[in-house]
């Protein structure tokens, strides 16, 4: 038996009714098989004997599939005194079979979480136990339940300054710590594979911004400065009281940093259209994000850039694979791909005066 996805199976952001055919018509193969679930624990199971994370079966109490991301099974596993997250790759992505990603991205994934903990403060990553090359499954310490999605935290309109900050400080001290090494750190062909097919392609017909569009594509590939996070938004940030944890680095390399600073403001821009009353909020954020950031990098003055990567990151939202359901209201969509459009296009060339035409 065959169940298409609905809302509920994934994230509840995405567009991925099965009502309405045309938000996913890249993939009417947009569905999951349950019988493949349960042949992956089974899989899961025998990794974790063979692991020596458990002894035997009957020492797991749960194990549940934790329904998230469109590209990989993630199982939260509880054995009598631990709890553990199984990430788990196949040569493609979940939710769009059609798409081929190489599994060896969640080896790329444990190795670069551990060098992220070796030159930036370690509690901000997951804690790494082992790596599977043979299912490949990644293997973490899962954290407390007190960690909350950030993603949560602003569609409820719970928007941190102070959490702002402390991110565009981190964000500027990844890139700063590890550009200043050596680093045998490549993992290019996940921004071929996920990030340029699913942001930067399939998001205007418009022939002039595509080939602005190009341009930057060309300098994610090309532009070797540092490590980069690869998925810096809200979905992977988890907060508890001052701190926070970021996951999720199957997209980590060693590039350009513009990739992770235009990331997150993109989300605080969309996700504020969730709470119109409370844009000024959501703006002040991205502000201070903006200029903590910016005081710290000692890379490259990436404003003027950040704005074009972030003109498209925006726009995907709109109208790519991983657009948004709330964005897609008239009067949100059209002057907010007006303002994609200037930004693309280099018109727009102040974090202000982007702001200030939000606001309107
Ligand atoms: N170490 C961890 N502890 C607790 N929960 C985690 C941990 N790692 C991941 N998760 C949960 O699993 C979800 C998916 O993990 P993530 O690495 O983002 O995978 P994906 O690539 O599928 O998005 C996260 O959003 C979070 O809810
Ligand atoms: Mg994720």
């Amino acid at each position: 038996m065959i169940k298409r996805l609905t809302h509920t199976d994934t994230n509840p952001f995405f567009v991925c009714s099965p009502a309405d055919d045309n938000f996913y018509k890249l993939d009417t193969d947009f569905r999951i098989v349950p019988q493949k679930i349960s042949e992956i624990k089974d899989e899961l199971v025998h990794s974790l004997i063979k692991n020596n994370l458990i002894r035997d079966k009957v020492q797991i109490r749960q194990i549940e599939l934790i329904e998230q991301g469109l590209i990989n099974y993630v199982f939260s596993i509880d054995v009598h005194n631990r709890s553990i997250i199984a990430k788990h790759a196949k040569d493609k992505a979940r939710a769009r079979p059609l798409m081929n990603i190489n599994a060896d991205r969640l080896k790329a994934e444990y190795d670069a979480i551990m060098l992220f903990r070796k030159f930036v403060n370690k509690h901000n990553f997951p804690d790494p136990i082992l790596f599977d090359n043979v299912n490949n499954i990644l293997y973490l310490e899962k954290f407390s339940n007190d960690y909350l999605c950030m993603e949560k935290l602003l569609t409820n309109g719970k928007v941190s300054l102070k959490l702002a900050r402390d991110l565009g400080r981190f964000a500027a001290m990844v890139h700063n710590k590890t550009s200043q090494c050596k680093i045998s750190f490549d993992n290019i062909k996940m921004i071929r594979q996920i990030k340029i097919p699913w942001i930067y392609e399939g998001i205007t017909k418009d022939k002039e911004i595509k080939c602005k569009i190009n341009g930057l594509k060309k300098q994610l590939l090309e532009n070797k400065k540092c490590l980069v996070m690869g998925d810096f938004k809200p979905n992977n940030i988890f907060v508890s009281h001052d701190n926070f944890i970021v996951v999720d680095y199957e997209q980590a390399y060693y590039g350009d940093p513009v990739l992770d600073f235009a990331y997150l403001p993109a989300s605080y821009i969309a996700l504020s259209y969730l709470n119109p009353e409370l844009q000024g909020k959501y703006i002040k954020a991205t502000e201070e994000y903006w200029h903590s950031y910016l005081n710290r990098i000692v890379i490259e003055n990436m404003q003027e850039r950040a704005l074009q990567h972030l003109g498209v990151i925006l726009l995907s939202r709109i109208d790519g694979i991983t657009k948004y359901q709330f964005l897609q209201d008239r009067n949100i969509s059209t002057p907010l791909r007006k303002i994609c459009k200037g930004l693309i296009l280099g018109k727009i060339d102040n974090i202000s005066v982007l702001l200030g035409m939000i606001r309107k």
